[in-house]
């Protein structure tokens, strides 16, 4: 099984490039079937999760041409199937937009319920709640001892949603199904993620008629139709925290560039307080740490709060603040199951339900550890680079799902991180970094 095996203790310097947003673009490919005229989508990035539900889309009959890594046209003239199955969905969580979209367009889906990291229940009531309001039946089906999720309607009637919590997803899928309704949606107490808003500009740029996207209430007037377009990714908050936190825990001095630094702000304003100096550019931030790590207090929350997305690199960070630190998480009830990870790799980390109380020490020491998920794997590599000695990371795919060449531009700071298959090859890298 593919590995990474790190050499920590190096502080990270240089220039990082981050990609396109991992979540914004699973909006945004399941935006694209929803017209039978071609979308391009440019800043795709190349990772497992969106590779994934592109697979996901061809198998429903659209034509997809991979015009280069970054870059798909999607025609979804082609689309002969409402029906995705188990096997697609059950890696990736997103390819629940498809319900949206195929409802939105077909009036009809069926889709597997969905997989994804296992960070806690992650139910999608307030998914069903709102195609039903706009008219659809929604009827969980066992079909062939997998749960299948259908929906359909005659027609869909504009309507009055109220979330009984901010959820991305819930968001996301109901502006897609809402976009070719008739009339007028409503849907208050929404997210107010940047990818929201990133799948209404495209959904606009096709046509559709979204208003307050970014607010806590959208408004959708439904189109007859939705047309081609070609539309750019924004660029991924999450992966730029991730260097963000690599620089602070390092004690090194990364510009991170095409990002957009207002969506950073809470990571940015958290690391100031933590002692790291951070300057912004128009599309770029310089994280450079200070001479210690301070220990702070975050609670996760929906956007502009701190994201539970960034909830495990900066408890990583903090494992060697000064003091003690408080993570409120709560987002997600079942989010530090890497803590027992950090805590073999020496940190003081005690976990009582939704809080991580963490005593900072002087430092982590390598070892063995698991990928428990996406953000926590990535969390667990931010602790090899700063751990004395020798840390392998497990469970890699994980990461794969939503960092692109995740351990080449670590390299390219300077880390030393392999990617490794088997003992041989592990044993040329600890040869080679000494
Ligand atoms: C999305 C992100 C994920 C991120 C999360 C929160 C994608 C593909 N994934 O996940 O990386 O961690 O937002 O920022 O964009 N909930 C319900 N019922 C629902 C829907 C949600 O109870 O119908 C709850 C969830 O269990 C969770 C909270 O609402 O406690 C927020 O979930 P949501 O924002 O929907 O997360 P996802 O869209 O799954």
């Amino acid at each position: 099984m593919e590995h990474y095996i790190i050499k920590g203790g190096k502080p990270l310097e240089g220039e990082v490039e981050i990609s396109g947003a991992k979540n914004a673009a699973l909006g945004l490919l399941a935006a694209a079937i929803m017209t039978d005229e071609e979308v391009t989508i440019e800043n795709l990035p190349d990772v497992s999760d969106i590779n994934q539900l592109i697979e996901a889309i061809e198998n429903i009959g659209a034509t997809v041409d991979r015009v280069d890594r970054h870059t798909v046209k999607i025609n979804g003239k082609t689309i002969d199937s409402y029906v995705v199955e188990y096997e697609q969905m059950k890696k990736i969580r997103a390819s629940y937009y498809l319900l949206g979209a195929l409802l939105g367009r077909f009036k009809n889906a069926e889709v597997a319920l969905p997989g994804g990291c296992a960070i806690g229940s992650r139910p999608i009531d307030q998914h069903t709640k709102g195609f039903r309001a706009l008219g659809a039946d929604v009827d969980d089906e066992n079909k062939n001892g997998r749960g299948m999720l259908i929906a359909k309607a005659d027609k869909l009637i504009g309507n009055h949603i109220f979330l009984d919590m901010a959820s991305v997803g819930a968001t996301i899928n109901l502006m897609l199904a809402a976009s070719l309704a008739e009339g007028k949606t409503t849907i208050e107490n929404v997210a107010k993620e940047p990818h929201v808003v990133d799948v209404a500009n495209l959904l606009n740029s096709m046509g559709a008629n979204i208003r307050g996207a970014g607010t806590d209430k959208i408004r959708i007037y439904g189109v007859e139709k939705l047309h081609g377009t070609t539309y750019s990714v924004i660029p991924d908050q999450i992966e730029a925290g991730t260097f963000m936190c690599a620089a602070a825990a390092t004690g090194g001095s990364i510009l991170v560039k095409n990002v957009i630094p207002i969506h950073l702000e809470c990571i940015t304003s958290k690391l100031i307080e933590m002692g790291c100096i951070v300057t912004e550019y128009d599309d770029a931030v310089r994280v450079k740490a200070g001479d210690n790590i301070r220990s702070t207090q975050l609670k996760t929350l929906p956007y502009p709060g701190f994201p539970t997305d960034m909830q495990p690199q900066m408890t990583a960070v903090l494992s060697v603040a000064t003091g003690y630190s408080i993570v409120v998480e709560s987002i997600f009830e079942n989010r530090f199951k890497y803590v027992g990870e950090l805590n073999r790799m020496g940190a003081k980390i005690q976990v009582e339900g939704s809080t991580a109380f963490i005593n900072g020490v002087n430092g982590l020491k390598g070892a063995r550890v698991s990928a428990p998920d996406l953000r926590a794997g990535a969390a667990l590599v931010i602790a090899g680079l700063m751990a004395e000695g020798f840390t392998t990371v497990d469970d890699i795919v994980y990461i794969q799902r939503g960092y692109e060449n995740f351990e080449d531009k670590l390299r390219g700071l300077g880390a030393d991180i392999e990617k490794v298959s088997d003992d041989r090859e592990e044993q040329k890298f600890k040869l080679r970094v000494g």
